[in-house]
């Protein structure tokens, strides 16, 4: 049998770089989903001279942009003979970021890459996750959504074109739409052999160098929360258990935190009706 294939994307750093190292010392085969050549390539090296792995494989895509990240689906269908694991790591949230972007396909940025992508990805890799005897989905949130407890996703303005952008608010929704996109795919692949799980990631050490226009004051505070945080190392423990364990291999519709735990998400984020909603506004922006 080959080796079992997991695909992680925004792998260039952070945790999900030293996720690709864990797993790929697992014995996996780790594709590394990056959106600069330049980056990817410099972490590939990196993360195969570290896991001892040369079954390492680096993929460019941008998950802000659809059409990006249908061709990458299309190449793991062809380059591929099996996905196992597939964690939507790759994320936006630069607080320096104060006007609103959007992508060249004209959506809000934060929406796309977080939030729009990671569904899109998923949805057009599921069919690949479900050949093997057991294939998992792992979508990452954030548990710094608990100091926002009346935040919502916005039905009728989620890309912020009548209100005022916020990139907090428009990061902290993404992050809610991923949870609530979790528990939907969980509920639909109810029978198959494919789990579906989220993440609650706390304040885990950033590079503040990947940040060249932060602010003095605010490098300092971030440096601060950094000392105070997990390594992204410690973190991408959570994701190794989570993508490699038999503890774990049948369950599925949770959300874990940094002990690898099932804790509860806000109630908003597991009430039917509210997911169902979410999940209507958000294939109003896919094609699938
Ligand atoms: N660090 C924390 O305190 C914290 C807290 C809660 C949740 N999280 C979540 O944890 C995950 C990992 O974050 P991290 O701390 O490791 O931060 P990070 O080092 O900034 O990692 C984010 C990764 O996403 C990639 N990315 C961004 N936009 C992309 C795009 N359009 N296409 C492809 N890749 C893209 C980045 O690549 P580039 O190098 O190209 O930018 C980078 O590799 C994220 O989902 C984040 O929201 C982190």
């Amino acid at each position: 049998m080959s080796k079992k294939i997991c695909m992680i994307t925004g792998a260039n750093s952070g945790i999900g770089k030293a996720a690709s190292i864990q797993i790929a010392a697992r014995g996996y085969h780790v594709i590394m989903g990056c959106r600069s050549r330049a980056r990817g390539e410099t972490a590939l090296e990196d993360v195969r001279a570290k896991s001892g792995s040369d079954a390492v494989d680096l993929l460019i895509v941008d998950m802000s942009l659809q059409s990006s990240v249908r061709e990458a689906a299309r190449h793991i269908e062809t380059a591929y003979d099996r996905l196992d694991v597939l964690i939507q790591n790759a994320a936006v949230f630069d607080i320096t970021h104060k006007q609103i972007a959007f992508t060249e396909e004209g959506v809000e940025t934060i929406w796309a890459t977080n939030h729009l992508g990671p569904v899109l990805l998923t949805e057009l890799l599921l069919d690949r996750l479900k050949e093997n005897s057991q294939g998992r989905v792992i979508t990452i949130a954030s548990k710094g959504l608990m100091a926002k407890p009346f935040l919502r996703v916005d039905l009728e303005d989620p890309e912020f074109r009548q209100a005022g952008f916020d990139v907090t608010k428009a990061y902290y929704q993404s992050k809610l739409a991923q949870i609530m996109y979790t528990y939907w795919l969980a509920q639909r692949l109810k029978g198959t052999r494919v789990t579906a799980n989220c993440i609650r990631v706390p304040i885990v050490a950033i590079d503040t160098n990947r940040y060249p226009n932060m602010p003095g004051f605010l490098r300092s505070l971030y440096l601060l929360k950094t000392r105070m945080g997990l390594t992204p190392e410690q973190m991408a423990e959570t994701y190794t258990f989570l993508s490699t364990s038999d503890e774990v291999s049948e369950v599925t519709g949770c959300y874990f935190d940094e002990k690898n735990r099932s804790v509860k998400s806000r109630r908003y984020t597991s009430d039917p009706d509210n997911i169902a909603r979410v999940m209507q506004l958000t294939m109003r922006f896919l094609d699938i």
